[in-house]
């Protein structure tokens, strides 16, 4: 009888030994995800960020050229990748979600335009869509991120 409760609560700490291990194992999983994801989301912005930088210092002079043209695809790829960030504060918030990625869709598309402008050599083009795609950012700002 004693054996048998000896083997039984044995049995019962393996159990738990074994599930407490499982759930760490997901609990590191689940915050290298994150981790990583957020790491994504910094690069992106980092990203964005120089590039943006680069053409609106080109705007002054209107000097468009090869190097433009890089650094708006780059913008485009990474504001795809920023449009899908899913960090906590946004995934449990339908609403937010939708507002965060009309307006990051609405500055994608301002990108595309861009290139396209670039492409034609419509300069003037070029620097009224920067202009927009600057107070598209700004707008951006002031909604999502906490200081600016
Ligand atoms: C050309 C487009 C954009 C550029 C160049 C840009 C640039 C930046 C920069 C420089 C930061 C600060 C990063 C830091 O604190 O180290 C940032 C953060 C942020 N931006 Fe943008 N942004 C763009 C578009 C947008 C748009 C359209 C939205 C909103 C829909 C947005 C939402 C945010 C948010 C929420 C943060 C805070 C992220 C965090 O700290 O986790 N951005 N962005």
């Amino acid at each position: 009888m004693t054996r048998r409760l000896t083997f039984g609560m044995l049995t019962v700490a393996m159990i738990t030994c074994l599930t407490l291990s499982f759930s760490n194992t997901q609990i590191v999983r689940a915050e290298s995800k994150h981790h990583h994801e957020h790491d994504l989301l910094e690069k992106s912005i980092k990203t964005m960020s120089s590039a943006f930088k680069a053409i609106r210092r080109q705007t002054r002079t209107k000097s468009f050229g090869v190097s433009t043209q890089k650094q708006i695809e780059k913008m485009q790829t990474a504001a795809l990748i920023a449009m899908h960030q899913s960090d906590d504060d946004f995934a449990n918030n339908k609403q937010m979600v939708i507002e965060y990625r009309s307006r990051m869709a609405n500055a994608i598309k301002k990108m595309l335009d861009i290139e396209l402008a670039l492409l034609k050599g419509d300069k003037d083009d070029v620097v009224t869509m920067i202009n927009e795609l600057n107070a598209i950012v700004k707008d951006g700002h002031s909604k999502f991120r906490d200081d600016d």
